[in-house]
């Protein structure tokens, strides 16, 4: 009797741990997450919950590898996402830095508190350095400051600096960058004055 019932208690601790292991691998937190910002999120003017919930098959693939990304992966992410990018249609690449430091220091657009199809920035700042006159920056990206004193205005330099802030993922897969043109947060007039910002030698970001 006291033979069969400790073995029967093994049994249970055994079925116990195994229950445990298999509720852990079946969860689904990524479904979890999902389904609590489609209950919780509210949508306020340009701030949809659609934007937030519906992730294109770059954001997903993302999100599956969020540690470590085999290359083929990033691979595949980079050459969808370089597809996609549209150079200037009139094959001019630099606009006015002088409206280009406004859109770099502007964080408006697309929150609840902006208005529908209000104008946009690009708040470039909030990860970038980019002037010796700004001093409140972000470093989540690189300084750009005397970027282009650096590089020139090379045709692959204007095809690159145009391709990182129209698609910033076209170049680094899972990149924290938004991207600003494919998803109509600047508009290409507004990326002619960040790369003039950016390339002119007159713009403080290269004195
Ligand atoms: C949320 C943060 C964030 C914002 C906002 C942001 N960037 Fe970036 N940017 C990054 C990060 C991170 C990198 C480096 C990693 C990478 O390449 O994706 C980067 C890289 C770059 C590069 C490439 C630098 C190099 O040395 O090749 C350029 C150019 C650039 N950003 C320009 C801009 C411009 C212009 C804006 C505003 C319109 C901007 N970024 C807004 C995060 C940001």
């Amino acid at each position: 009797m006291k033979r069969i019932g400790k073995m029967a208690g093994v049994a249970l601790a055994t079925m116990t741990v195994a229950g445990c292991a298999s509720l852990m691998v079946e969860t689904d937190y990524g479904k979890v997450a999902l389904d609590m910002l489609k209950n919780d999120f509210v949508s306020k003017g340009p701030a949809t919950v659609e934007r937030v919930v519906n992730q294109d098959e770059a954001q997903k693939l993302c999100s599956d590898y969020p540690l470590e990304r085999p290359a083929a992966i990033s691979a595949q992410i980079e050459a969808g996402q370089m597809k996609t990018i549209k150079l200037p249609a009139d094959g001019k690449f630099l606009g006015k830095w002088q409206e280009g430091e406004k859109i770099a220091q502007s964080g408006r657009g697309m929150q609840s508190s902006d208005a529908v199809g209000s104008v946009n920035g690009g708040n470039c700042y909030a990860c970038h350095q980019l002037t010796k006159e700004e001093i409140s920056f972000g470093n989540i990206g690189p300084s750009l400051y005397h970027y282009g004193e650096m590089r020139g205005q090379g045709e692959a330099i204007l095809n690159y600096t145009w391709g990182k802030i129209y698609n910033a993922q076209a170049y680094n897969a899972c990149s924290n960058m938004p991207r600003f043109g494919h998803n109509g947060v600047l508009t290409e007039a507004q990326i002619k004055d960040v790369m003039a910002l950016l390339l002119d030698p007159a713009s403080p970001v290269n004195k």
